[in-house]
This record gives C-alpha cells, structure tokens and sequence, in this order.
C-alpha cells in the first residue's frame, strides 16, 4: 500500500507538523513526524484541512494548496470558556450557581433553566463567558489527549475555611500542563474560620503567587453562598479574557468539542457540543468521534430551539446517529456521503486499534507462558 510520512505529508500541504498530528488523532491515528500513513488516511488529512485531494494514481496524492487557517481579518472577538475545578465541597457547583444566577438572559427566558454541561452568563455589560460545568478532572484529561482543549481559563476554587487539598493540586496540574490560566476564587469567606491569607500561601508551594504575593494570579475572595464578590470574579474573567486575545472566526463552518452526551428516551442522541470556530446552523451535517448526522434540532442553554450558534456557544444538539463521547471533536462537512465516508473510516480504524492492541497483549501472554 501507499504511504506517506507524516512530515512529507505536512511539507506538501504547507501545513505545520502539529496540526498534521492533530488532524490524525482526529481520525483516530496516532503518529509522528517520522512515521508513515498510508494513502487512504492522508487523503481524509487533506480533504480535513479543507484541501481538494484527487487520486492522481496509486502512487501520488495530489494537493491543493489553499489553506484553512483564518486570516487575521476574519478573527473576532469571542467569549472565554471558563472552566471551574477544586478540592470536593469547595463549592464549585454552588459557584456556579451563583454566577448563573447573574445571567440577564435567564431572566428574559423567563428563568428557565436547562441542565446542560455548559451554559453561557451575559452580564448586565452585554459581555459574555461561558462555563463548563463540572467536567471532572478526568474528563478534562480525556479532552486534551483527544486534542479538544476547550478550556480558555481555570477557576480554581478553594474554600477558605480548608485551605489547598489534594484535588486541588491535581486541578493546578491539570491547568499548567494544559496551559491554561487560572483565577483564584477563595470561597466560603462568609465563615468565621476563613483564612484566605493561609490560601495565598499555601499556593506558592505549587507555584502559583497570586498578586498579593507579589505574583500576577489574580485572585478574588467569594461566597458562593452569600452570592458576594461574584462581580469582582466576573470582572477577573473579563481582564484575563482581554489579556489572552481571545478571537474566532464566525463565518466558516463550525468545528467544536463535544462537551458531553447521552441517549435520551425520547429525542434520541443528545450531544452539548461547544462551538469553538465558524458557525453551527441548524441543517448542518456534522461528524463527532465516530457519529454523524443532520442536526435536526439545536437548543440553547434555557431549552430554547436556536437557528445558529457562534464561536464558544453551547449547545446542546439532536439529530446524530449515537452518542459521541465527551471530548471528541465535531466538523460540520459538506454532504451526508461525506459524514458516513469519515464516521466509517474512523470506526474501522477503532477497530484496527482494538484489534492490534489485543494482538499485542495476546503476543505477551503468549510470551509469558512460553
Ligand atoms: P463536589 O461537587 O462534591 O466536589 O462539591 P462542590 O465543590 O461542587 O461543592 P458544593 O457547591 O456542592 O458545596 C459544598 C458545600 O459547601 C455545600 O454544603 C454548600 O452549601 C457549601 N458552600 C458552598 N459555597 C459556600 C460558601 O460560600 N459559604 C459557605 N458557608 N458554604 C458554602
Ligand atoms: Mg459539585
């Protein structure tokens, strides 16, 4: 069979190595720079980055060259994703919580209020952030290997009253290796035990000096509970925002994480997906991990049906053949062909990934009882 080197495969297109890699693991294939693909998998990498790919013969995949890559031009300004971890009981829910109920939007759906795994606070200003609830730090783990990094800022929440705990640690783990920014919220201030000066130092042991020790994390005092200093949080979001540029491109065809999923009795598979690029309309064919389909229906996060969803909106949509697992990606493609083509290439693969790792360990059992 025909193959290609990841590299050569990268030099053809123009395109940067990492994003070859991440095009692959997309489809399920794990590779480096130096090693080869075949024919068949380097032509969905092409087709992928937007390129027309025809098979001039066995031996040659030929390629376009218009890129996919935004230009700066098309780039606008979009809400962070914020995402909220820490230590059990530190009131990550009840934060949440609280900071939803600041949503104007709520208000003029007429405070319905849908539990979908991410939401979208507008504030009084108009501006925008949008929150992922409660993902689990495994769950984001399982998001970064699958290349979804969907998280623009952490909110670190300790409770002021216990101080730094083992998930909290993990969290600050999770946030560095990802990159990801973090804002300190100290909650529970309310209580009479609160020590938020021990929280301060209890996080320069991992690194993390917040503004009153002389570092640049910002970090707020809150109560959850008393629904104080959630406008001082809030503003925190907003500088952080504007200090990471956060931009996108709306007029293109969305791409996204799915945030999480199930089958519902009634509507069948049910997916919150995370528009992170271009714009989701309802119609749209799209492919997440191993499943397609035609969004029939798309909702916000008040229940309401919506026609279209830009950059960082959730939504929850209706419509595909299963139920794709959180943290996978989702394209929106040009035909029905084209869906199925990509779902049943990436299931093969799966299988072929299965059925080699059952080998290898068939392989060493064998060894073990030669
Ligand atoms: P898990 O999801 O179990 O990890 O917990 P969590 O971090 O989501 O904490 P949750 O919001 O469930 O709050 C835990 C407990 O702390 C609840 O009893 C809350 O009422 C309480 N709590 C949360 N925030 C505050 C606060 O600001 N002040 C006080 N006094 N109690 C709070
Ligand atoms: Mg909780």
């Amino acid at each position: 069979p025909e193959t290609i080197t990841v590299q050569e495969l990268a030099n053809r297109m123009a395109a940067r190595v990492p994003e070859v890699v991440k095009s692959l693991m997309k489809l399920g294939v794990m590779a480096t720079a130096t090693q080869t693909i075949d024919a068949d998998t380097a032509e969905l990498v092409v087709e992928e980055f937007g390129h027309r790919s025809k098979r001039v013969s066995e031996s040659d995949v030929e390629l376009g060259l218009e890129g996919q890559e935004d230009s700066e031009t098309d780039l606008k300004v979009r809400p962070p994703v914020v995402t909220i971890m820490g230590h059990v009981d530190h009131g990550k829910t009840s934060l949440l919580d609280a900071l939803r109920s600041t949503d104007v939007a709520a208000r003029e759906a007429g405070g319905i209020t849908q539990h979908i795994g991410a939401y979208q606070v507008t504030l009084e200003s108009g501006a925008k952030m949008t929150f992922i609830d409660t993902p689990g730090h495994e769950a984001f783990t399982a998001m970064r290997a699958r290349g979804a990094s969907v998280t623009d800022i952490v909110i670190l929440v300790v409770a002021a009253d216990d101080g730094v705990m083992p998930q909290t640690v993990e969290a600050i783990r999770h946030a560095k290796a990802a990159n990801v920014p973090i804002i300190v919220a100290i909650n529970k201030i309310d209580r009479p035990d609160a020590n938020p000066n021990r929280v301060r130092s209890e996080l320069l042991q991992y690194d993390i000096a917040v503004e009153a020790m002389g570092g640049e994390t910002q970090d707020v005092e809150v109560s959850a509970l008393k629904r104080q200093g959630l406008d001082a949080l809030q503003e925190a979001i907003l500088l952080q925002a504007e200090l990471l540029d956060l931009k996108a491109n709306p007029n293109r065809s969305a791409e996204g994480a799915v945030i999480e999923s199930s089958l519902d009795r009634g509507r069948g598979p049910v997916a919150t997906v995370l528009v992170q690029k271009g714009t989701l309309r309802q119609g749209d064919i799209v492919v997440a991990g191993t499943e397609q389909g035609r969004v029939r229906a798309m909702l916000d996060d008040h229940g309401q049906p919506l026609k279209d969803a830009g950059p960082s909106t959730p939504v929850e949509i209706l419509g595909l053949s299963g139920v794709p697992g959180a943290g996978e990606v989702f394209v929106v493609v040009e035909n029905e062909g084209r869906a199925r083509e990509i779902a049943e290439f990436r299931q093969r693969k799966l299988r072929e990934h299965a059925a080699a790792a059952g080998a290898a360990a068939r392989g060493t059992l064998d060894q073990m009882l030669a």
